[in-house]
């Protein structure tokens, strides 16, 4: 791997090439939970937030919450720190740990944390400025259960099949329907869209609550928007003024096709622009006086 990527394994620095069992349920069973964050300026952006999700995810799945987990804000910007990029990548995993083979996993295993760090590399701004292509892609509530859906779990082969599709048929990002058409979230992004005045997004049921996304709703109600939680189906999704997306990595993407139809008159609208700025600037205040430094 060219990319220089530094890893933790249970808060210890691995070295060479990090080694984890074979027995490790996260890889037999897809039994891990996991964040995906990112700095700006330096700072992580929304580390509590994302910390809760993943204690939450815990929770949701039954990984047990180590008391050492309560350390992991800290230690984590400490990571940051020593892994010196100008700005970074952070995934932070909780794996149910090693064990023997079989479904039930036995209480006494013991989670382990794992921690990757590399240089964060984005779309350059063409891309914001162009706009990106979704399409859509059918499936049933993400794992059956649509209260797991909340929880950000190790196993991503839906998301992967669904993106590898979208980007067949030329799309950026794929965005999940049910068989009857309606629209909940990304393949890893949550779905916003505007009418009028108003910004929707569908409500928090059977989707991933995307950190970005509290923060973006945040920040339109302030900057005077009405919103609402309305999950579209894919054919309104494509008939609104304005449709974007968000993730931690990318930020606000703005979409100007859904499923070949031009979204408005193509561009990224005005709304969307105003968010991205306001979403920026929120992101570089907070790196700046360190409020989520001294909140941790
Ligand atoms: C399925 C799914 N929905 C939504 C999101 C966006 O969440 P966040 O803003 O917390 O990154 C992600 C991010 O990876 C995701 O995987």
């Amino acid at each position: 791997m060219s990319q220089r990527v530094e890893v933790w394994i249970d808060a210890l620095r691995a070295t060479g090439s990090p080694v984890v069992s074979v027995f490790d349920r996260g890889l037999l069973y897809g039994d891990s939970v996991f964040e995906t964050l990112r700095t700006y300026g330096g700072r992580i952006f929304e580390l509590e937030a994302h910390l809760e999700r993943l204690k939450s995810s815990a929770e949701l799945v039954g990984i047990p919450w180590l008391p050492e987990f309560e350390n992991l804000g800290p230690e984590t910007r400490a990571q940051v720190e020593s892994a010196g990029f100008p700005e970074a990548y952070v995934r932070l995993m909780v794996t149910r740990g090693e064990g023997p083979l079989g479904l039930l996993p036995d209480p006494a295993l013991r989670p382990r944390r794992i921690t990757l760090i590399s240089e964060l590399s984005l779309p350059g701004e063409e891309f914001y400025e162009r706009g990106a292509k979704v399409s859509s892609f059918v499936a049933e509530p993400r794992f059956g259960l649509k209260e797991l859906a909340g929880a950000k779990m190790g196993n991503y082969v839906l998301g992967i099949r669904a993106l590898r599709a979208a980007r067949q048929q030329g799309a950026d990002e794929a965005i999940f329907v049910d068989p009857n058409g309606v629209v909940s979230e990304g393949a890893t992004s949550n779905v916003f869209f505007v009418r009028g005045r108003t910004l929707l997004t569908p409500p928090e049921e059977g989707i991933l609550a995307g950190i970005t996304r509290a923060v973006v709703l945040d920040l339109a109600e302030r900057a005077g928007l009405e919103v609402r939680w309305e999950a579209p189906n894919i054919d309104e999704l494509g008939a609104a003024d304005e449709v974007f997306l968000t993730s931690s990595l990318r930020g606000i993407v703005p979409v100007v096709e859904v499923d070949g139809r031009t979204v408005s008159s193509g561009v990224p609208g005005q709304w969307t622009r105003k968010l991205r700025v306001l979403l920026e600037e929120r992101a570089l205040q907070r790196s700046l006086n360190g409020t989520r430094a001294r909140d941790l």
